[in-house]
Parts: C-alpha cells; structure tokens; sequence
C-alpha cells in the first residue's frame, strides 16, 4: 500500500460554521486537492475508471447542495462515476447511529449497487472516513476498495466533541454524555462520536469501553484480528489529506494517524513515533 500525505492551509474556519457549510466554502480549493490526490493514483487513471463512493461527515447528508457539487464536480474531474452514500436518515442517523452500524449500513448498500462490484474508490470527509475504513476491515464478501482519499479523518482518535451547531442535537447529545459519560454503554449505542472519541487523560476507560475505534485500528493487543489489517493493506492507495488548521479535529493531526501523547493534550506524536512507543 502506498501511502500520500497532503497538508492543505484552509482559512481558519469561523467557529460558528459547520462542516457542510464550511465544505460549501472551501469546495473548489478541496476539489483540487482530492484531484490532484487522484491524479497521483494510477488506477484512478485506468480506463474506465473506477468508480467512487464519498461517505461524508457528520450532520451533512448527500441531498445537500455542497455535497452534491462535491461529488458532481470530482466525478467531473475524475472521469468516474460518483454515489454519495447516505446512511439512515442522513444527518441525525450520521450523529446517534452507532458507527459499527453505519458500516453494516454502508456494507449492505455497496453489495447492492451493480456499479460497484468490479471494485470502487472510497472518497471520505471527516467521520465518513473512519466508517469508510470498517468497510474495508468488516465488509465481508462486499466488492473490492482499491484506493482510499481521506479527507479530514478523526484516524486515531479526537479530543473533544464535534462542532455542534443545531440546538436540538446538541441538547439530545448533552444528555447522552450525562448518562454515564461518553464510554458508557449508552453513550457507545446512542452517540456516533463516541465510537472515535480518545480522552488522551483517561486511556483505561476509552480501551474498555470505546466500541468502535480500538477495535477499528487494532489497538488492543489481545483482541487483534489480523485480517482487518491484511484487508486494510490490500489497498492500493491511502491518500490522507490533513487541513492544517482544523478546529473540529482535535487535534488535526488525526488525520494523518497521529495523536496526543498519553496524558498529554499539549504534545503530538506522530504516526512513526506512536508505533515506536
Ligand atoms: C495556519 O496556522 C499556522 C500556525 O498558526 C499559521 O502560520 C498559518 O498562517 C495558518 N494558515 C492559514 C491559511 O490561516
Ligand atoms: C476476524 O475477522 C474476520 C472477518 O470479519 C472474522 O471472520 C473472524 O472471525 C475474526 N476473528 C476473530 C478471532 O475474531
Ligand atoms: C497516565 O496517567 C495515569 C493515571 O494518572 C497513569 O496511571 C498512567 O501511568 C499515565 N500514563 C503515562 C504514559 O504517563
């Protein structure tokens, strides 16, 4: 597996927007940044093309105007064609569907969809990434992913809850990280970011009771499965693109595998050195 990394200088985002509005805004500048990953990626270039799946972030959904002209336009630059793929309902299920079934959902769909079975592109936005990537560990029998172009993945983990913007989801959210903590059972089944959420000061609790990610990235050594890593590897291309000053990933590094030292929320290390430990 060959692995890119992009950094890409976005304009700090204002607080008060969120990540569709923000992808709105920074679309042309992301555009030429996920086809200039492509066009780095020879298969991508195979004619016909492979065509690609965008899993997006959390609170967007596919009918939204951002994210139809996301995939419009790479679809466009690429030469291959594009399914957005919506999971549930879109942005509420994208916030309280648990992530372990957001990948069963996406499973079940990408078997379905006849375009896809000779082999696709998985093209992620945020927590859309993390998703995308249990469909390459856990998609048993599903078609082949080629190529991965991850855009803004929390990959190892985030520090603080995601932008909450609407209030109603943000008062259903409080309430859920009320009843017992974000590593409580509740939490796990009721609250997508916790499945990715790693309080770098309280490790012991995010091992035993985080569902999603430890499992996601082999993290425990006495539950490791090597076939999520042999699936994982068998990927041609994993480009991860990092925006350089993320607010909502915290911290941005996340993106490229590296996270908060233990105990730390002032030091990073990154991918190379957190393997080293
Ligand atoms: C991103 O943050 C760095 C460090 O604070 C700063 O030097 C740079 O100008 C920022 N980039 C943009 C585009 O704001
Ligand atoms: C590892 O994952 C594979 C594929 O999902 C599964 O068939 C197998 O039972 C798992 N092995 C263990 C030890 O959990
Ligand atoms: C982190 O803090 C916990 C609790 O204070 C402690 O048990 C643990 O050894 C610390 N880990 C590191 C790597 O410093």
């Amino acid at each position: 597996m060959a692995l890119l990394f992009f950094s890409f200088h976005d304009p700090k985002p204002s607080p008060s927007l969120t990540r569709p509005m923000m992808l709105l805004l920074l679309l042309p500048a992301i555009v030429a940044v996920a086809a200039a990953a492509a066009a780095r990626i020879p298969s991508i270039g195979a004619s016909p093309p492979l065509p690609f799946i965008v899993l997006h972030g959390i609170s967007d959904e596919c009918k939204h105007s951002g994210l139809t002209q996301f995939t419009q336009l790479l679809s466009e630059f690429s030469g291959a064609s594009g399914f957005c793929i919506e999971i549930g309902n879109g942005a509420s299920d994208s916030w309280f569907m648990p992530l372990t079934k957001q990948a069963e959902n996406v499973c079940e769909q990408v078997k379905a969809l006849p375009e896809l079975q000779a082999g696709y592109n998985i093209v992620g936005l945020s927590q859309g990434n993390v998703i995308g990537r249990g469909v390459i560990e856990w998609c048993d029998e599903g078609p082949q992913v080629f190529n991965m172009v991850s855009l803004g993945g929390p990959h190892a983990g985030i520090a603080s809850v995601p932008l909450c913007t609407v209030l109603s989801i943000c008062a259903l959210a409080d309430v859920i990280m009320e009843m017992g903590g974000i590593y409580s059972t509740f939490a796990q089944n009721h609250f997508a970011p916790s499945g990715y959420m790693k309080i770098p000061t309280d490790l012991t609790a995010y091992y035993e009771g985080c569902a999603f990610l430890p499992k996601l990235n082999n993290e425990i050594p006495t539950s490791r499965n090597s076939s999520f890593k042999e699936r994982f590897s068998k990927l041609n291309h994993l480009v991860l693109v990092k925006f350089e000053n993320d607010t909502v990933l915290v911290p941005p590094e996340t993106a490229w595998f590296g996270y908060f030292s233990p105990n730390a929320t002032n030091s990073v290390l990154s991918f190379e050195e957190i393997l080293q430990r």
